[in-house]
C-alpha cells in the first residue's frame, strides 16, 4: 500500500505510540484487502466499549494507547455494559462498573465523545452523503451506507480506533464505488403491518441475500425508525452493511434491478416470527431501544404506558442514548415512563450490559434484539411496540 512521507513517519513511530500502532493496524488491514493507500475519513465510531465483551486484556489495550493518543476527527462511542450515571438501578454490580468506569476514562482521554449509543446519527455525529467514514457497529454502519449514503466498511473496534487517531483508513471494499453495485434484486410482495415487521423482513432478507447487496423494491414509504430497525436486523441475519430501496433509500435511482431475483411473501415474513418467536408465555424482561429509542419512539411508549402499570415481575427497559433522555425529560415522557415502572438504560442495551442468567425470556419489538439475547440464553419473543407494553403490564405474551 502507497504511504505518503507524513504516513511513514507516523508508522515509524515519529507522532507517538498510539499513531504507530494505528498505522501497523490500518497497514495491515490495507495489505490484507489489496488498498492502494489510506484515505481521510470524516468521522469514526467505536465499538467494543462494554467491558462485558473487552475484559481486562481490552481495558489494558485500550490505557497503552490513552497513554499519548488523540482522536483527530469527530469520534463517538457505542454503547458501554451500563448507564453510566445510574447503573444501580439496572441491577449492575460495583466490581463491573468500576471496570466499566476505567474503560470509559480510557476513551475520555483519547478525546472521544462519550455519547454512548449505536444511533450517532441520532445526536449529531452525522455524515454527508458519499462521505468516506470509518464506523463499527453493524446496524450504524448499515444506517451509514444506505440511508444517509455514506460509505464505510464494517470496521472492528481496533480498527475504527486507529482510523480515529490517523484520521484516515485503508481505501478498500465499501469505499470503492465498483464495491457498491447491488447483486441481487428483492421484491418485496408482503405487506408490513406493524413496526417490529421491519425487523422480520431484515431477518428474511438477511438470509435469503446472504452477504450480498439487496437492490430492494416494492417498498412505498418507510420512516427513520422502521429503516434503523431494518439496518440492525438484515445485517445481523446475513446481508452486507448495504442494502439500496427503490424510491426510499439515496443511490437507488443509479442503480438497475440486478437479474438475480427473490422475492418475499407475506409467508416468508410469518416464517421469520415463526423462528424468532419460542414457545414462552410468562416474560420477566421487555426491552424497547435496540437500535436505541428515537425521541419519536420514546413519545410512543410514553403514550401507551400512561396510566398504566408495568407488572412488578417485569423489568422494562428504555434503551436510548443520554441526549435522546434530555429530551425525553424535557417533554415529560420520563416521568409518565418511570411513573408506570419502566427505566430508562441510558449509554447501553440488552446485547452488550451483563445479562446472562439474570433474565429467562425477553419481548422486544427488534429482531436483532432477540438475536443476541438468544446468546444470553433468553427465549425470545418478537412483537410491536403495543403487544410488548402489553406483555410488560400483564406480565405475559398473550
Ligand atoms: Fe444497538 Fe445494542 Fe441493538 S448496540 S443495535 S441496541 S444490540
Amino acid at each position: 500500500m502507497y504511504l505518503t512521507k507524513e504516513e511513514e513517519r507516523m508508522l515509524d513511530g515519529e507522532e507517538g505510540y498510539a499513531v504507530k500502532k494505528s498505522m501497523e493496524i490500518l497497514v495491515a488491514l490495507g495489505n490484507i484487502y489489496g488498498a492502494e493507500k489510506l484515505i481521510r475519513v470524516g468521522s469514526v465510531q467505536v465499538a467494543g466499549v462494554s467491558y462485558h465483551n473487552l475484559g481486562d486484556a481490552g481495558l489494558e489495550f485500550l490505557n497503552e494507547l490513552a497513554k499519548d493518543g488523540k482522536v483527530r476527527v469527530l469520534t463517538t462511542l457505542n454503547p458501554a455494559g451500563m448507564d453510566l450515571e445510574d447503573w444501580k438501578k439496572l441491577g449492575i454490580s460495583e466490581e463491573f462498573a468500576e471496570k466499566q468506569n476505567l474503560v470509559i476514562d480510557a476513551f475520555r482521554k483519547m478525546g472521544i465523545i462519550i455519547s454512548c449509543t449505536c444511533t450517532p446519527y441520532l445526536i449529531g455525529n452525522l455524515p454527508r452523503y458519499g462521505e468516506h467514514i470509518a464506523w463499527s457497529e453493524s446496524s450504524a454502519v448499515t444506517f451509514a451506507n444506505s440511508v444517509i449514503g455514506a460509505k464505510t466498511n464494517r470496521e472492528g473496534g481496533p480498527s475504527a480506533l486507529a482510523a480515529a487517531f490517523v484520521g484516515k483508513t485503508p481505501y478498500y471494499g465499501l469505499h470503492l464505488e465498483e464495491n457498491r453495485v447491488p447483486d441481487i434484486h428483492v421484491d418485496v410482495r408482503a405487506s408490513l403491518k406493524k413496526f417490529s415487521d421491519w425487523g422480520a423482513l431484515g431477518y428474511c432478507i438477511g438470509k435469503k441475500v446472504e452477504n450480498k447487496i439487496p437492490y430492494i423494491t416494492g417498498i412505498e414509504a418507510a420512516d427513520l425508525d422502521e429503516l434503523k430497525s431494518f439496518c440492525a436486523s438484515v445485517v445481523t441475519y446475513g446481508s452486507k452493511p448495504l442494502f439500496y430501496m427503490k424510491g426510499i433509500t439515496p443511490g437507488s435511482e443509479k442503480h438497475q434491478p440486478p437479474k438475480e431475483q427473490v422475492t418475499i411473501e407475506d409467508k416468508d415474513i410469518k416464517e421469520a416470527y415463526e423462528s424468532i418467536n419460542d414457545d414462552v408465555e410468562v416474560i420477566d424482561f421487555v426491552c424497547i431501544g435496540c437500535p436505541h429509542s428515537s425521541i419519536k419512539e420514546i413519545a410512543e411508549i410514553a403514550r401507551l404506558l400512561r396510566d398504566k402499570k408495568i407488572s412488578p415481575n417485569i423489568e422494562f427497559w428504555v434503551a436510548t442514548s443520554r441526549s435522546m433522555k434530555q429530551l425525553a425529560d424535557e417533554r415529560s415522557y420520563t416521568k409518565i415512563i418511570e411513573k408506570a415502572g419502566g427505566k430508562f438504560a441510558c449509554d447501553t442495551c440488552m446485547a452488550v450490559a451483563p445479562l446472562k442468567g439474570r433474565f429467562r425470556s425477553v419481548a422486544t419489538t427488534s429482531a436483532k434484539g432477540c438475536y443476541y439475547s438468544r446468546h444470553n440464553d433468553m427465549k425470545t419473543k418478537l412483537g410491536s411496540l403495543e403487544e410488548c407494553i402489553e406483555a410488560a403490564v400483564r406480565g405475559r405474551w398473550s
